[in-house]
Order: structure tokens, then sequence, then C-alpha cells
């Protein structure tokens, strides 16, 4: 017997409590979220060519008959560095290609635009013919475009191709002979969401929308520290025009060799001012987080020295200007002339992903000082490290208490049993102490980033047990996310993931399902679900979390059972009226192993029932394995 009392609100649930982890990683931006098909288009990659070749000529001796590519540098420093001089000695027999990011996505009959910058270098190469190609190389779209001039110019045309295909390529030929410069070559479907030119893959964004998220934390992970503090994320480098962005290693470049990614590179095409325009999109709050000074301390742990820790602070501080500052301002006017005169009004800033210890503390209290000085009302978002119990952990949070730290990020990657015994974790924080931003968890099948992981039910319903635990404790958890978000299933480097894509499609894993049915069910006001009053925290294997959602007019109780049996329960409404009837969504199956995949995406994905109320209760049987999201109107 369960007792829901509608009597009174114990705090509400913030519009932030489910939201989104991004990070690039397993391929999620470049070669996934972002709509980009020419891997290194601007030949930026360490190794220029990387994802060219040029099946007919022989890259080692250079007295080749048909014509040969090599990159060309036009300066030194940062930004755009390289381009390529094409000699096309023999137009019949010359060919470059690109590879894609694991072959191309191309789907008959859509529109792709295809656009480069080109400049006659000698001789009259007069036309540069573009070529989508199927896995056999047969032509499935084709498109000619003259070119001319010893300037730069850039070229935009459109091709329709009259074939699906999950791994096509790119063929350039060229007319005439003598020498091209070629740069910023890129193939974009004009059908990205919301039709933008430097577009996100549709589909993937509308996993993202429908998750209804209450926050976008973006870039990362551990891409925001950088294995080296000279390859952390510096957002400075992520906006402004696309070609000007300097490309970097992404940190998780073969890392850990689960599939060999020596191509993972960040072109920074989806930065900082798209990453702000996709929470607008999403009606996400934006929640940037930034390099606090120190690189991944799995890896370098590389500090900045204290005295040299200023450009990382005024970093912060630009960041609060650009998005949120006056276009008058010098960083407001790079947003205006980015097409976004309207502020982001972000007010979350996170300062260090996953650092611990007193090196951590001590960077920590300047940005704290400088932000809430300049800024008094951007809340700010600390660290506790990667380990959730231990003595890195309590030294943190005892610290960045005294400190009066705000927010405070907490990470569990952990066993589907750690997550059910952890559904008490937050009963007994201090209510008064810092608010809780559970930032990344999901539960391993195997063990923390294995290779076996599994996105199985097993560990999505472990993952639905606990977060009754956070909505118990919504006075103090306020954000919370799942991680990793995306993986490509050809080029990833961690298990398990929210949302699995290759070029073509997408689909949410029952992990997806579970953090999206808490999130389009989340209410907005916490109340008290009891059995012989006290939380249902795994008895019987239940367990148990409800809300009111006065926008709906509903009450809304979430029962979770992890038991392999049927359980009976009778629901006792106190407080309120409600109406005969209510429904039920309920997540279901039997077979803790099942997973979604490619071929049966929704396998496991809710389903609708019907309950009936009587006076002011309502019996309900449980489903064995089960999450049980119940709505009834109340009068
Ligand atoms: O989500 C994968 C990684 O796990 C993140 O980059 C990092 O923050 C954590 O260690």
């Amino acid at each position: 017997e369960l007792m829901v009392d509608m009597s009174e609100t114990i705090a509400p649930i913030q519009p932030t409590m489910y939201g989104i982890f991004f990070e690039d990683i397993n391929f999620a931006a470049d070669g996934g979220l972002y709509a980009e098909m020419i891997k290194n288009r601007s030949f930026e990659f360490t190794i220029s060519m990387m994802g060219w070749s040029q099946p007919n000529s022989d890259r080692h001796s250079y007295n080749n008959e048909s014509g040969f590519a090599m990159p060309v540098k036009y300066f030194e420093g940062e930004g755009n560095l390289n381009f390529i001089r094409v000699q096309v000695k023999n137009a019949e027999g010359y060919e470059l290609h690109n590879e894609g990011f694991r072959g191309m996505g191309i789907k008959e009959g859509d529109t792709y635009r295809f656009t480069f910058n080109a400049k006659q270098m000698e001789g009259t190469v007069s036309e540069v013919n573009a070529f989508l190609l199927d896995e056999d190389g047969n032509t499935i779209a084709e498109v000619s475009v003259p070119v001319s001039g010893s300037e730069w110019k850039n070229y935009k045309v459109e091709m329709v191709p009259n074939k699906t295909v999950m791994k096509g390529s790119l063929k350039l030929t060229f007319e005439g002979t003598g020498e091209l410069g070629l740069d910023m070559v890129s193939l974009f479907p004009t059908d990205t969401w919301n039709g933008r030119e430097n577009g996100l893959r549709k589909d993937l964004v509308q996993l993202l929308y429908d998750l209804d998220p209450g926050f976008l934390r973006f870039p990362g992970g551990c891409i925001v520290e950088g294995r080296t503090l000279a390859r952390r994320y510096q957002w400075k480098k992520t906006v402004g025009p696309v070609e000007e962005r300097p490309s970097l290693v992404n940190r998780w470049n073969t890392e850990f060799d689960h599939r060999l990614t020596p191509d993972y590179y960040q072109s920074f095409g989806l930065g900082f001012f798209e990453y702000f325009q996709l929470s607008e999109d999403l009606g996400a709050e934006p929640l940037p987080i930034l390099s606090c000074g120190i690189a991944c301390q799995f890896n370098t742990g590389e500090l900045v020295p204290m005295d040299e820790l200023e450009p990382y602070v005024q970093d912060a501080l630009d960041l609060i200007e650009f998005a949120n500052g006056s276009t008058d301002t010098p960083w407001g006017k790079v947003r205006a002339d980015m097409g976004h005169p309207e502020p982001f009004n972000m007010k979350y800033i996170g300062v260090g992903n996953e650092q611990w210890g007193p090196e951590y503390i001590e960077r920590y209290k300047v940005f704290n000082e400088a932000i809430s000085s300049k800024y008094p009302n951007i809340i700010i978002v600390s660290g506790s490290g990667p380990f959730p119990d231990g003595d890195y952990f309590e030294y943190g949070m005892k610290e960045l208490k005294e400190i009066g730290a705000e927010i405070i990020d907490e990470h569990y990657y952990r066993s589907p049993e750690w997550f059910k015994e952890n559904a008490t974790r937050y009963d007994s924080y201090d209510r008064n102490g810092p608010k809780i931003f559970a930032g990344e968890y999901a539960a391993q099948s195997v063990a923390i980033a294995s290779p076996d992981n599994k996105n199985n039910w097993d560990t999505a319903l472990a993952e639905a047990a606990f977060m009754t635990g956070l909505e118990r404790n919504a006075e103090i958890v306020q954000l919370t996310s799942y991680a990793p978000l995306m993986a490509h299933a050809e080029g990833w480097q961690w298990t398990p993931d929210m949302i699995w894509f290759n070029n073509l499609e997408s689909y949410g894993t029952p992990n997806y399902q579970v953090q999206k049915l808490y999130s389009t069910n989340k209410g907005t006001d916490l109340i008290a679900v009891t059995q012989d009053g006290k939380n249902l925290v795994g008895q019987d294997g239940l367990y148990a979390s409800a809300t009111l959602d006065s926008e709906a007019g509903e009450v809304v109780v979430k029962v979770v059972n992890t038991s392999s049996d049927v359980q009976e329960i009778s629901l006792n409404f106190k407080g309120k009226k409600l109406k005969g009837k209510g429904k039920v969504l309920v997540l279901k199956e039997e077979n803790l192993s099942q997973e979604n995949s490619f071929e049966s995406q929704d396998e496991i994905s809710p389903i609708t029932e019907e309950i009936k109320v009587r006076g002011s209760s309502a019996m309900y049987e449980v489903a064995p394995y089960s999450l049980n999201v119940i709505r009834i109107p109340i009068h």
C-alpha cells in the first residue's frame, strides 16, 4: 500500500532537472551531430591528406602521369593553415576522393550542397567535376562547376542523388591541365535541423528535442580539459567564420583503441555559437564548462601555474560577455556578427570537468572570485571529480561547501547493483548545502568504459530505480544527465551510450527511453510517496517517487519494479480529489539483456495503459522489471 500525499509539496522540481550532457566523444560532433560529410574538408588534420585519396596517383613518386595533390601552407600560426595544390597533368586520369566519416550516408532524392574554395594557380584547370559514389564506385549524382581566376573564390552547387547509400563517397575530377588551389571542400545535406547551412543532423537533434531537456551541457567531458593544456578546448577558437576555426586532435583520438580512431579531430564547425543556438532550439538552459587550468588528470594532469591562470579566467568572463553581453561589447559583437544580436541568457557556467585535489580547489577559488564579483547572477558549477565516494570526493565536497559553492557536479559510472543500492544517496545530503548536478552517470553492465558494456534493460532499469532517488531529493538535486550521449556504431571509444547512430539512422537505447519518460513527466512539485511511512527504496525490489504537475493538473507517480515478480500495489491519494481514470506509461521487459538496435529500434519503448481510480485509491499491477509512470488528472 502506497500513500501519495498531495496535501503538501516538498520542493519545486527545477525545469533543469533532466538535461543533456554533450561531448564530442564517439564521433558525436564531426561525423555525427554536425552534418558535414567531408572528413578533413580544410586539410588541417596533422596528416593533411587524411580522409583523401588519389587512386590513380602514386603517393611516393612525384613523377606520376595523371596528376597529384599536395598540401600547401598559407602561413604558420592558427586558423586555416593549409590548402591543397592540385596538379592536373592528364585530366582523363586524375581523381581525388574523400571517404567521409566511415563513408557518407546519402539519401535518394535529398538535396546536398557542395561548396569549395578554389583559385587557378597555373595553367587552365577550368572545371571541377563532383560525383557522389555508391559503395561500388557507381555515380549516384554528379555536377560540373566552372572555375576561373587566380583569386580565391567560393563555389556552391546542389546535387540530388538517385540512390540511398550508407557508405558513399565523393570523387572529384578536373578539366584542363595545370594547378588549382582547393580549400574548404564541403558537403552538407540541405535538410539539416532548422535548415541551417552550417547545420546539424536532423534525426539526431530530433532525438534530443524529444527528450525535452532542461539544459544542454557542452562541450564535454574530458575534451574540455585536454590531455595537455595546449590541447584543451578553447571556446574562442570555435566561434566566428567557420573556415577560420583551427582544428584540434580530439582527446579521444585512439585513446581506448576499441576501434582505432586515428582520424578523430575537432573541426569546431560545431562550436560554441552552435551549442548556444542548439540550447535555444531545444528550449534548454545552456551550460558551458571551461578548462580550469588543469589538463585531464587521467593523462598528464598538467597544471597552469597560479600566476599564469589569468587568461583562463578571462576566457570565462569573456564567455559570459559573448553569451549575454550587449552588442556594444567586443564579445557581444562577435555573437551579433554571427547572427544572434539577442543575448543567449546564459545562467550557468562550469569551471573544470573532472578535477580533484587541492590543485583544483586553489584554481576554482580564483574563478569563483572573478566571476561572482563581475557577474553575481551567474551560477557557477564546480566539480567533485570522477570518484563518487572516497577521499578525493570527501575532500572536494568539504572544501567546496566551505567556499559556498552553489552547485557541485558529481559523476558515477558504476554497476547496475550500485545504482539500485544508491537510490538513497542524496537522502542524507545537507538541505542547506550546495545543490547537486548529477552530471554524468550510466550503469555499466561489465565494467567502467569496458568495450563489452551493453545498453541493455538491466542497466536502464537500475538507472530508473536510482532516478526515483534523484527526484525524491529534488530539493538539492537540480540538474541530472546521462553520459555519454551519442556514439557512432563504427567509431566509438566508450560504451554504454544513450543514442547510437550510423551514417543514415539513429535510435534511442532503453536508457534513452528511461531518460525520456522521466524528463517528459517530471511534474512541477515534489510530493511524498511512502509505504508504512517510509520511502520506497528497494523494499521487495520496488522504488517510487511522486510529483504534482500543476501545468497539466495531474499527479504523477513513478514506480520501478526491479524484481521478477508481478506486484499488486494499492495507491492511496491524500489531499486532493482525483478524476476517475488516468494513464500509465510503461517500460517493461522480462529479458534483462534485451537491447534496442538499428533493426529493432523500439524493442523497448513505452506502451500506454489505463488506470482506474475509485474515490481516492487505485489498484495497479506492476509488471516484473518495469518502470511505470502513472498520471492521474486532479479535479
Ligand atoms: O563520458 C565519458 C567521460 O567520462 C567524460 O569525458 C569524462 O568526464 C568522464 O570521465
